[in-house]
């Protein structure tokens, strides 16, 4: 099947950055959102990325242009009734996934295939809450998707080959590495990323050290672009929750289990960059370090 459309249910940091790279890549874009202003702020956001990218030199002025040009805002479900691909990019959050699975599919054609972006939840658990677990892939695309290069591809339990060899070609045609992983709690990167993450916030609870001095550990001392306490803040301190909540809960062994800290700061709406305020402040010029 040839994918021409493709919706987008989510516009938040990871959704936006979708709609973006698809956009660019030539595809019809429908982008839906539970919050209408959310759909707004996400098309303003592509908007100054794109800018930036054809400031930069790295697109033209005309394919910037023409990808704001494909991306629609898609007020309801039935708005995604011309997709041929429809990709969720909503809240690590099962109930939320499945209700939106529930609501969605009857609103597709047939044929049309589903992904999620989720970080962490089990494929096969919400292809099950489709009508077409055949046609059900994990697409998780990394943060910020219009730089990083690499897309994790899963396959559920009942997804087909046909399936997974489009959904691949489709992530390929944007220019995107993939690396397949099998259906297990966090996949690959986040399986081995966020115990780092989580470490480095037991690491400061403990106070073996202050915000400051971990990140700056691991930026000069294991050489990582970004320390893990500034990356748990761009990742979003509630998504960073839900991943060790499902990886504590689905491998079942206590190594996973979330540092209390980053139960805290969740629970204070402490959500990292996307509020203002987590690890880091950023209410000025410069991220203030809260501990
Ligand atoms: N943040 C990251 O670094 C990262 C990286 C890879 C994958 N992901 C995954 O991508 C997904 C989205 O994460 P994010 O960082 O963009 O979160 P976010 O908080 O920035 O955005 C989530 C969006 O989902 C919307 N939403 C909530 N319920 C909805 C519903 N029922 N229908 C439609 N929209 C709804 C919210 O209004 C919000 O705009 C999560 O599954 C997350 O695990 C995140």
């Amino acid at each position: 099947m040839a994918i021409k459309t493709v919706g987008v249910i989510g516009a938040g940091q990871m959704g936006n950055g979708i709609a973006h790279v698809i956009a660019l890549g030539g595809y019809d874009v429908l982008l839906n959102d539970i919050d209408q202003d959310k759909v707004k702020t996400a098309l303003a956001t592509i908007n100054g990325n794109l800018s930036r990218q054809a400031a930069s030199g790295k697109i033209s002025e005309e394919d910037k242009d023409k990808a704001l040009s494909r991306i629609k805002a898609a007020a309801d479900y039935d708005a995604l009734g011309d997709a041929d691909l429809v990709i969720e990019a909503a809240v690590e959050d099962e109930t939320v996934k499945r209700s939106i699975f529930t609501g969605l599919c009857g609103s597709l054609k047939p044929e049309a295939m589903v992904a999620t972006n989720t970080s962490s939840i089990s494929i096969t658990r919400l292809a099950a809450s489709t009508d077409r677990p055949e046609k059900f892939i994990g697409m998780h695309f990394m943060n910020p998707v219009p730089v990083m290069e690499l897309v994790e591809m899963i396959r559920g339990i009942a997804t087909e080959d046909v399936t997974f060899t489009e959904a691949k070609e489709f992530v390929s045609a944007l220019g995107k590495t993939i690396a397949v992983s099998e259906d297990f709690p966090g996949f690959m990167v986040n399986r081995i990323l966020l115990p780092m993450i989580n470490e480095a916030i037991y690491t400061l609870y403990e106070g073996v050290g202050n915000v400051r001095s971990i990140d700056t550990a691991m930026r000069l001392g294991a050489r990582h672009p970004m320390g893990p306490l500034q990356l748990a803040d761009f990742i979003g301190l509630d998504t960073c929750l839900s991943i060790m909540q499902v990886l504590f809960e689905g491998l079942a062994d206590s190594k996973y289990r979330p540092c209390p800290l980053l139960v805290k700061y969740v629970e204070a709406g402490w959500l990292g960059r996307k509020t203002n305020r987590g690890f880091y402040d950023y209410g000025g010029d410069e991220p203030v370090p809260t501990r």
